[in-house]
């Protein structure tokens, strides 16, 4: 073991922060560290934001599912999915007359775009929580900023081919963070194939879900009458209003950047 394997090894997502600040250094050190994750072309398909303004913290809160832990979050950087800066380079660039020239078709950016852009967006994001991690800083992911688009959109001044993928809540851990442990995961067989996807069958699930239904059943109760992990899931999760509405909220954007 050395320290980053031991650092991404013990990471665990921290909704409880210190009443403390953060020094802007640090934050300009996680910022720097987050600027050199790789970007598709190296064209930095992303935007972050920084949400300093607790009112906009506070509506966080509420747009992204009622989560009050986002608003004691000292750093909360707002990932986007930003294909606007580059498509505004090309035009400034003068791509139109220089397509026209050329012969080649001009477009807006499309859904292909906008995957490589939240690709793009996604691995700056998790080379941020590192980076927090290693200056002893906690992190949580809010996926719930899918939602609402059209809110989002208003809250932060949003052009059309800026999408907020992601979201993170940084702070100093308060509590048990050391002592706790490391959440479960399935096992690695189930998840990493050779060459070729293997398709699950029962037995396999039986196997999989194991060590994450025994934490479960430890630590806390599923949702309403599920009986497993799955049924858990898909009740909490997968038909909860919150997913619907991600759902909805994603589609709007991507019929904008489908040019619908
Ligand atoms: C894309 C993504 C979205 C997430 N959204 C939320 C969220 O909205 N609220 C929350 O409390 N945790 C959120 N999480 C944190 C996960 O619940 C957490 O990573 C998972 O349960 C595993 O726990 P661990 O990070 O401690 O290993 C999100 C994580 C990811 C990767």
């Amino acid at each position: 073991m050395n320290e980053t394997l031991e650092l991404i090894g013990n990471r665990k997502s921290v909704r409880n922060f210190k009443d403390k600040k953060i020094k802007r250094e640090d934050i300009n050190t996680i910022i720097n560290s987050t600027l050199r994750a790789p970007t598709a072309g190296g064209q930095m398909l992303y935007s972050i934001i920084e949400v300093e303004d607790p009112i906009l913290k506070d509506k966080l809160v509420v747009t992204c599912d009622n989560q009050p832990f986002i608003a004691k979050a000292p750093l909360v950087l707002l990932f986007l999915a930003d294909y606007q800066r580059t498509y505004d380079l090309f035009i400034s660039s003068g791509v139109i007359e220089y397509a026209g020239r050329e012969g080649i078709t001009h477009r807006t950016p499309g859904p292909g775009d906008f995957m490589l852009a939240s690709c793009d967006a996604l691995i700056a994001a998790q080379t941020s929580v590192l980076a927090a991690e290693s200056l002893g800083l906690g992190s949580c992911y809010i996926g719930d900023i899918m939602e609402n688009y059209e809110l989002h959109r208003e809250m932060f001044d949003l052009p059309d081919y800026a999408f907020p993928i992601t979201m993170l809540c940084f702070g100093y851990p308060e509590g048990d963070y050391s002592t706790r442990s490391v959440s479960p995961r399935y096992p690695g067989e189930y998840i990493c194939f050779k060459n070729q996807y293997r398709r699950l069958d029962q037995p396999d699930f039986s196997q999989m879900v194991r060590p994450v239904e025994e934490t479960f059943f430890k630590s806390r109760n599923f949702t309403g009458n599920s009986e497993n992990i799955g049924q858990h899931f898909y009740t909490k999760k997968f038909t909860s209003d919150f997913t619907l509405e991600m759902n909805r909220s994603v589609q709007k954007a991507l019929d904008i950047w489908s040019g619908i």
